[in-house]
Parts: structure tokens; sequence; C-alpha cells
């Protein structure tokens, strides 16, 4: 089985081997925005969209069918090293040879649109399942210490942008922090809104961004 990056959603901005990979493969698997980027190269191959539901079920079937000498893909969003550990695991439990073909990560775009260099900075996500405590709690370190930017994956509608600046600013960060959001990288529609902690905890409600939102704190 491969495991392979898509890149951040605009499809020109697969590489050559991921599509490559979708072209001869006999099953692609993955979450249904994910295959929605790549349908133009999946049309050959047998096409699973799964859910976070059936997930578990959909990756039996796949690893099943490797097992029977398909060729099995299964994409994950961007890059497969970045916030995708959960997707890693689960398909490494199934079977013993896992390929990886990395991605262009949004955190790549985040980089490119905002100017900061990824050796100057800190990546912390909060897009996974267990407490956020421990996460939050790095962002508060690394903001209060200044040295480096902060680049942050929020967590889908609970963690959202509004709501880590409120917890920023009960942790004693200053209300005239800045810090930039970025929406939809590279798609359609991609947007970014700049100002301060204060601003963005007062003037903006989470449904008022895009699950597809990423966090830049320059240093
Ligand atoms: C589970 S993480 C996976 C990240 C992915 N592996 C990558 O390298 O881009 C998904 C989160 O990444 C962020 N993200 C992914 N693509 C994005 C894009 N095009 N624009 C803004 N944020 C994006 C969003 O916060 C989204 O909820």
């Amino acid at each position: 089985m491969t495991v392979m990056g898509i890149g951040p959603g605009d499809p020109r901005l697969l590489t050559q081997r991921g599509r490559e990979l979708l072209e001869s493969a006999d099953l692609v698997a993955g979450f249904k925005t994910v295959l929605d980027v790549v349908a133009p190269w999946t049309t050959e191959a047998e096409v699973c969209p799964m859910s976070y539901r059936d997930q578990d079920a959909v990756l039996d079937y796949a690893a099943q069918q490797a097992r029977q000498g398909k060729k099995c893909v299964v994409c994950a969003w961007g890059d497969l090293n970045v916030s995708a550990k959960e997707l890693r695991e689960r398909v490494s439990q199934r079977v013993d040879r896992v390929e990886l073909v990395p991605g262009i990560s949004s955190v790549q775009v985040a980089c490119m649109r905002s100017g900061i260099y990824l050796e100057e900075a800190v990546f912390i996500t909060l897009h996974r399942r267990e407490d956020a405590a421990g996460p939050l709690e790095e962002l508060v370190h690394y903001l209060k210490e200044g040295r480096r930017h902060v680049i942050l994956i929020p967590r889908p509608f609970d963690l959202m942008p509004a709501a880590i600046a409120r917890q920023l600013l009960d942790s004693g960060l200053p209300t005239g922090r800045e810090v930039i959001v970025y929406q939809r990288l590279s798609l359609e529609g991609e947007k970014s809104w700049r100002g301060s902690l204060a601003e963005l905890a007062r003037q903006f409600e989470d449904k008022d961004f895009s699950d597809l939102s990423i966090m830049v704190f320059m240093k």
C-alpha cells in the first residue's frame, strides 16, 4: 500500500510521482474532499471514499485488496508528514510495508505567503483527537518566548481561530499581538486576514472561518 500527499488543494500542485501513482493504481482511498482534488487521475481505479465514521472499514478493504496483489493508494491532504499521523498509523497497522510519497503541504504555502522560513518557525497542530491542552501550552510558551514564528493548524469545530485567540488572551498574551489567518490556500476563494488577537477574538465567530485555515504568528 502507498500513502501519498496530494498537495494543498490546487490540483496543479500534485507532484508528478503522485499523478503517476494515481494513474496506475487499482484502488484509491481517501476522504471525499481529498479524492475530489485527484478525480481527474483516478478514472481507471476503484475509488473508495471514506468518512471519519467508516474509515476503518474502508482501509480494511483496501488492505485486503493490497494483500491480493492490487496496487492500493491512500491519499492524504497536503503532505503526509504534516498533521497526518492518525491516517498514517491506521494504514501501517494493517499492512507490513507502506510506501510513502510526499506532497506539498499547506504549511509550505503558508510560509510562502507570509514570507517566513521554516527553519525560523515552530509548527504546532491542534488537529488531532487527543486533548489540546498540551499543544495549547506549547503555543503559549513559544509565543511568549518570541524567538520563532509559529505556524498553527486549528481544530475544526471547537478550536478555530477566534476561540484560539480568546484562549491566548486568557493566557496573558498581549491584546495587540498580531496574527495572520490564511484560508483556502492555493484554492479558489483563498483569503487572508491580519490583525490583533483582540480583534480576532472580538469580531469573529469560529463559523466565520473555513475548515481550511492556518494561523501564522510572526516573531
Ligand atoms: C489534518 S490537517 C492535514 C494537513 C496536511 N497534511 C498538509 O500538509 O497540508 C488539515 C488541516 O490543515 C489545514 N489546511 C490544509 N490545507 C489547507 C489550505 N489549502 N489552506 C488552509 N489550511 C489548510 C487546515 O487547518 C485543515 O483543517
